[in-house]
C-alpha cells in the first residue's frame, strides 16, 4: 500500500498498470467499516485498487460542517493496510483545485430534490470533485456506500454526461449493532444523541412493516416526520419516498415501482441521513 500526495505521482504509478482493472474507492476517510466493505469488495474484484482520501470543501455548503469533518489519515491507513489497496491518494485542496472550480453541472431532476434542495451547491460540489478524481484515477470500476443513495443517482448522471466508461459498483449499507447506519459523522455525536440516532433506523424499519396501514407514501412520509420528532433529540429534517431511480417523491402506491424512503434528520449538531427500501 503506497500512500501518494500528487496527480503526477498517481499518474505515474498507474501508468505501470496498463491492461490491469483499476477499481476505485472515493472517500472523505474517517474510515469506518462501510467504507472498509467498499475496498474489501474493489480488492476482490480489481487487479489494482485505489482508494482516496479527500475531505473535498467544494461539496460543503456549510463552512462550519466543513472545519468539524473528522480528519483521522494516520488512523485511516492503519484500517486500510490489512485490506492492502494498492494506492492511498490523500492530494491536498491546491493539488486538487490549483484554480477554483467555476463548473456548474446541472444533474436534470435527481439534484433538485432531498439532499439537493437541503443543501445547496453540495451536489455540484461531489460533480466536480468526483470527476477530477475520475479524471485523475481513470477507473475502471468505481465504488459507492449506498447510504448516500442519491448521490448514487447523481454520480451516474455525472457519468452518462462525462460519456465515462467507468461502472457504479453500488454496495450495501452498513450498520452498528443497533442499526444506526455507519457514518463518519457518527464520531461527532455526544453520548446522548449516539443513544437517539438508531431510532432514525428503527423508525423507516417500522413504516415498512407499516405500510399497508398507509394509503399513501404522504401518509406515511407524516407518520414518519411525527414518529421521529417524538424524540427530543432528532428532527426530521426530510423524509421522501421517492422513485429509486428518477428521485421524485411517489404519490401512490403501485405494484411495479422501486421506492425508496430517504430521510434527512439532525440529531444535535450533527445532520444524519438514512434511506430503506419500500
Ligand atoms: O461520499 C463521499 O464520501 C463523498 O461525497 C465523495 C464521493 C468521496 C466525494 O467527495
Amino acid at each position: 500500500m503506497k500512500v501518494i500526495y500528487t496527480v503526477a505521482d498517481l499518474r505515474s504509478a498507474l501508468a505501470t498498470h496498463k491492461g490491469e482493472q483499476i477499481g476505485f474507492v472515493p472517500t472523505m476517510g474517517a474510515l469506518h467499516a462501510g467504507h472498509l466493505s467498499l475496498v474489501e469488495r474493489a480488492r476482490k474484484e480489481c487487479g489494482v485498487v485505489v482508494v482516496s482520501i479527500f475531505v473535498n470543501p467544494t461539496q460543503f455548503n456549510d463552512k462550519g460542517d466543513l472545519a468539524a469533518y473528522p480528519r483521522t489519515l494516520p488512523a485511516d491507513l492503519e484500517l486500510l493496510s490489512p485490506i492492502g489497496p494498492d494506492y492511498v491518494f490523500a492530494p491536498s485542496v491546491e493539488e486538487v483545485y490549483p484554480t477554483p472550480d467555476t463548473r456548474e453541472f446541472d444533474f436534470g431532476m435527481v439534484d433538485k430534490v432531498m439532499e439537493g434542495a437541503s443543501r445547496p451547491g453540495h451536489f455540484n460540489g461531489v460533480g466536480q470533485v468526483v470527476s477530477k478524481l475520475f479524471d485523475f484515477v481513470e477507473p475502471h470500476k468505481a465504488y459507492f456506500g449506498e447510504k448516500d443513495f442519491q448521490q448514487i443517482a447523481v454520480i451516474k448522471e455525472l457519468v452518462r454526461q462525462m460519456g465515462s466508461p467507468v461502472e457504479i459498483v453500488e454496495c450495501p449499507i452498513v450498520r452498528d449493532t443497533d442499526g444506526l447506519a455507519l457514518s463518519s459523522r457518527n464520531t461527532l455525536l455526544d453520548e446522548a444523541h449516539r443513544a437517539a440516532a438508531p431510532h432514525i433506523y428503527a423508525t423507516l424499519r417500522a413504516a415498512v412493516e407499516r405500510k399497508a396501514e398507509f394509503a399513501s407514501p404522504t401518509e406515511m412520509v407524516a407518520w414518519v416526520e411525527e414518529e421521529i420528532n417524538k424524540n427530543p433529540l432528532l428532527k426530521c429534517i426530510y423524509f421522501e419516498v421517492v422513485d429509486a431511480l428518477s428521485m421524485q417523491s411517489v404519490a401512490e402506491w403501485t405494484n411495479d415501482c422501486n421506492t425508496q424512503g430517504c430521510i434527512a434528520v439532525q440529531c444535535g449538531s450533527v445532520r444524519l441521513i438514512d434511506n430503506i427500501k419500500v
